[in-house]
């Protein structure tokens, strides 16, 4: 679905902690107001430490928990202002509307977990991170628009 539309596609290896911090840490550098990051994956896959990766990046201190109950947090951060989703609990896409993706990514940008749940609430022009545990191989597959691919030059990634 996305891959025809977007120009931006790859998959990386997590093997350690290290490596989905520094995922996270490449994500932050890049992200603007507007930007959606979709973050899609099974329980435990390590959607909240990716979130957690890009939030310390940003210059978050304070505590980052999972929104799995509250379904959103906010988070002040230098450059921009973040919301942290997690749509596993919402019954409906509409849900989406009462939580203020719109004002969030009016003002900064938004980071969601399970976004299958908003179904077509999805900025088209998301940022898509699956991430997937199969026995103890980690991995991320991203794909997004093109602008994306400047940042992650550098990352070593699987083929
Ligand atoms: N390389 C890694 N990347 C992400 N999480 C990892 C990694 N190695 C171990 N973990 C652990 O896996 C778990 C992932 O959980 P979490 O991020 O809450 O998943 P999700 O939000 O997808 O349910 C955490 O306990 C985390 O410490
Ligand atoms: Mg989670």
């Amino acid at each position: 679905m996305h891959k025809d539309s977007q120009g931006f596609e790859r998959t990386f290896a997590l093997g350690e902690l290290e490596a989905t911090n520094a995922l996270g840490a490449r994500i932050a550098a890049s992200l603007q107001v507007g930007d959606t990051i979709a973050l899609a994956g099974e329980l435990g896959a390590g959607k909240t430490t990716l979130a957690r990766a890009i939030l310390r990046a940003l210059g978050v201190t304070e505590n980052v928990p999972s929104p799995t109950f509250t379904l959103v947090q906010t988070y002040e951060t230098p450059r921009l202002a973040v919301r942290h989703y997690d749509l596993y609990r919402i019954e409906n896409p509409t849900d989406i509307d009462e939580l203020g993706l719109d004002e969030a990514l009016d003002e900064g940008a938004a980071l969601i977990e399970w976004p299958e749940r908003a179904g077509s609430r999805v900025p088209s022009d998301a940022l898509h991170v699956v991430l997937s545990l199969t026995n103890d191989d980690r991995r991320a597959h991203i794909a997004g628009p093109s602008r994306w691919a400047n940042a992650f030059g550098e990352v070593s990634h699987v083929r």
